[in-house]
């Protein structure tokens, strides 16, 4: 039986606490709307106690959705829990969301509190949080650094108090996909009730492994996994969302479930936080980056004329480009794509013809790092003898290949 991946999405929350990523209310009501289109299960909205707008921002936020949970974060206090529920009060689907550090290193450094008194924190805030409403989520903060026989305690004492999901992060993204697959494998088998809550997996990519972090712990029984448009987040970031949904929709064979998310919608989404953030997408990343369906290598742009299925392994339609197909011109460009971009210009070239502008778009893309739409037409006209539209790209196509 296929499982059901629940997406868990953190952007206005995690997402936030990024530099330079803050959100305005007006901001955060215009993502979590796209958000709720993309399809994600849970939109966690905020930290309400943390300031007057925050607060507002998340009863906005809880006011405005449909169909989509949403959570707001607390510490295990009481004024905490309340603040954070009066924000979500109103929301069609609350959930609330509370956490304390689980690691010798939070405990000792940051919290000064002793194991005993962590323990009565997550019974007391987990039961009260649970007096306002079915779907509390407990987080072990630094979970992947603690002290496993310590952690296990702890989820006993969050699932015997009332949560309903149990989040096990890796805060500092210290894990190795091993490491952070084996926790929840041994915290699943050595809790009793296990099988009646929802783990959850909670990556920050501090070594670039949050995604894979994030699959392995779906592997070992994660149904839940919290992420961010285009991997904002604290320090290096969290998993990001776009990569955890198409590595499920392109690799359906090694995950076997399935999710709500409408994938033509992420690039969309992705877009709309850049242009609210002011903070640009890297072009290389997977998924939504500027080059992510792009190809400059003369074998590749060949092989992508030929058949995209060469080069590319979902389409460029499927997380929501109109575009389909972005040959960049460059040193590593040949012929093939030379004559494409042409006859994309206006210009149709024979075999002689596109010889001889060959020759110098080289020169030219020996001198910059690529030659754009105003360096081709350049080179084009200084050929009076390049004719324009005199052939049919698929007659040349033949004559170039046969
Ligand atoms: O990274 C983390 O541990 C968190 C928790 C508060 C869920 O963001
Ligand atoms: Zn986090």
């Amino acid at each position: 039986m296929q499982r059901k991946l629940r997406v868990f999405d953190t952007t206005l929350r995690d997402g936030e606490q990024s530099p330079g990523c803050s959100m305005n209310l007006d901001e955060k009501l215009r993502m979590a709307a796209q958000l709720e289109r993309l399809g994600v299960d849970i939109i966690e909205a905020g930290f309400p106690i943390a300031s007057h707008g925050e607060f507002e921002a998340v009863k906005a936020v809880s006011g405005l959705l449909k169909k989509t949970t949403v959570a707001a974060l607390c510490r295990t206090r009481k004024e905490d829990v309340e603040r954070a529920w009066e924000a979500i009060r109103d929301a069609k689907l609350p959930r609330l969301h509370t956490f304390i550090a689980t690691s010798d290193i939070h405990l000792h450094h940051k919290l000064n509190m002793t194991k005993r008194e962590v323990l009565q924190a997550v019974n007391k805030m987990v039961t009260y949080a649970r007096s306002f409403t079915d779907d509390v989520e407990f987080s072990a903060e630094d979970a992947s650094r603690s002290e496993i026989d310590f952690l296990a305690e702890v989820v006993d004492v969050a699932i015997k108090s009332g949560a309903t999901t149990i989040n096990l992060p890796d805060t500092v993204g210290y894990a190795t996909p091993v490491d952070y697959g084996n926790m929840f494998a041994e915290i699943r088998r050595r809790v009793p009730n296990s099988d009646k809550v929802t783990f959850s997996a909670h990556c920050h990519n501090d070594l670039g492994l949050a995604v894979a972090n994030s699959l392995a712990a779906f592997a070992n029984g994660a149904d839940q996994v919290e992420a961010t448009i285009n991997g904002i987040g604290e320090r290096a970031g969290n998993a990001s969302l776009e990569e955890i949904v198409m590595a499920f929709f392109v690799r359906s064979d090694a995950f076997n479930a399935t999710s709500r998310i409408n994938t033509r919608e992420l690039y969309p989404t992705s877009q709309l936080l850049s242009s609210i953030t002011g903070v640009k997408v890297q072009p290389h990343k997977a998924i939504v980056g500027e080059n992510a369906f792009a190809h400059e290598a003369g074998i590749h742009q060949d092989g992508m004329l030929k058949n995209a299925l060469t080069y590319e392994i979902m389409t460029p339609e499927s997380v929501g480009l109109t575009r389909t197909m972005n040959l960049v011109l460059g040193k590593h460009s040949g012929r093939h794509a030379l004559q494409k971009s042409c006859a994309e210009l206006g210009y149709q070239l024979n075999n002689d013809q596109l010889q001889q502008v060959y020759k110098v778009f080289l020169q030219v893309a020996d001198k910059k790092k690529s030659v754009g739409e105003q360096d081709l037409v350049d080179i084009l006209k200084n050929h009076s003898d390049i004719v324009s539209a005199a052939k049919k790209p698929a007659d040349l196509r033949k004559e170039l290949t046969g």
